[in-house]
């Protein structure tokens, strides 16, 4: 039977208990992350917050390939403590810092551009963007990737993600009304869902034999066999023509 304490049996408490070795926890890359960042209008000198930061790939790629001056923000010790090592070793003066997306701790109208990848889905969505447009300076771009659901996507696999990964995609559409609420304007959207397969693939061959069994070990301990079967189903979820990704980028009106 399932501990009420552990957390579901999802993909992602998986990938971010513990370092199962990926390095770049969103489809599409590095090179999604450049799209994000030109979309952005990332510079040399520019001042950048990182949301939901993960191991600290794309603040070192911004500070490395953009020279920008980038800070980190994520809610995990664990994804902190990998950022910071990574950003020693490279020799990259970068901050991160601990905090929740919901409540970050920075001052209004601070960063030229504040970028998420692959996270606002499973958080408070109105939230987190209201956040990430409090902390941009007028003028400034705030701009994300994540999960969308295509038009008539069931509403039982909406729910099952939900529940198992928690989990709450939007369409490119509905991401975008979104955005529009939160105060953003010129709000951009580009379908990126071609790159899920080919993601989806990479990361399952990417993923070691000791990684595979301490996954399996872990499930099983933690929530039996029934874990192993809801892990599986989110994989199914995320392998449907239901699911896409997509690139949002909206700028915060001056004044
Ligand atoms: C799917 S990973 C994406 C990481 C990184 N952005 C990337 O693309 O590689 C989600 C990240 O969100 C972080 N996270 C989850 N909830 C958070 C919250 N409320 N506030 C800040 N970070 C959070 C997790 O610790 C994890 O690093």
């Amino acid at each position: 039977m399932r501990k009420e304490s552990q957390p579901h049996p999802s993909l992602e408490n998986l990938i971010e208990g513990e370092d199962l070795g990926f390095e770049i926890l969103h489809p599409g890359g590095l090179e999604i992350t450049q799209e994000l960042a030109n979309l952005c209008n990332i510079h040399a000198g520019s001042f950048v917050l990182d949301v939901a930061s993960g191991t600290g790939e794309t603040a070192c790629y911004l500070a490395e390939k953009f020279g920008a001056r980038v800070v980190g923000v994520d809610g995990s010790d664990l994804m902190i403590e990998r950022a910071r090592e990574k950003a020693n070793q490279k020799k990259l003066d970068i901050e991160f810092r601990k905090g929740d997306a919901h409540r970050l701790p920075f001052d209004d109208d601070t960063f030229d551009a504040v970028i998420s990848e692959c996270t606002i889905c499973i958080l408070d969505k109105e939230k987190a963007i209201g956040e990430m447009r409090r902390v941009v300076r007028p003028d400034g771009y705030v701009g994300f990737h994540d999960i969308c659901w295509k038009d008539r996507t069931p509403q039982r696999m909406k729910t099952r993600l939900a529940e198992i990964e928690g989990e709450k995609p939007e369409t490119l559409e509905g991401w975008k009304v979104l955005c529009e609420n939160a105060g953003l304007v010129d709000v951009q959207t580009i379908d990126r869902s071609s790159l899920i397969p080919p993601w989806m693939k990479e990361t399952t061959k990417n993923l070691s034999l000791a990684s595979i069994c301490k996954i399996v070990r872990k499930v099983i301990r933690l929530w039996g066999f029934s874990g192993l079967t809801e892990v599986w189903e989110s994989e199914r979820i995320f392998q449907s023509k239901y699911t896409g990704y997509g690139v949002l980028v909206g700028r915060k009106q001056n004044g």
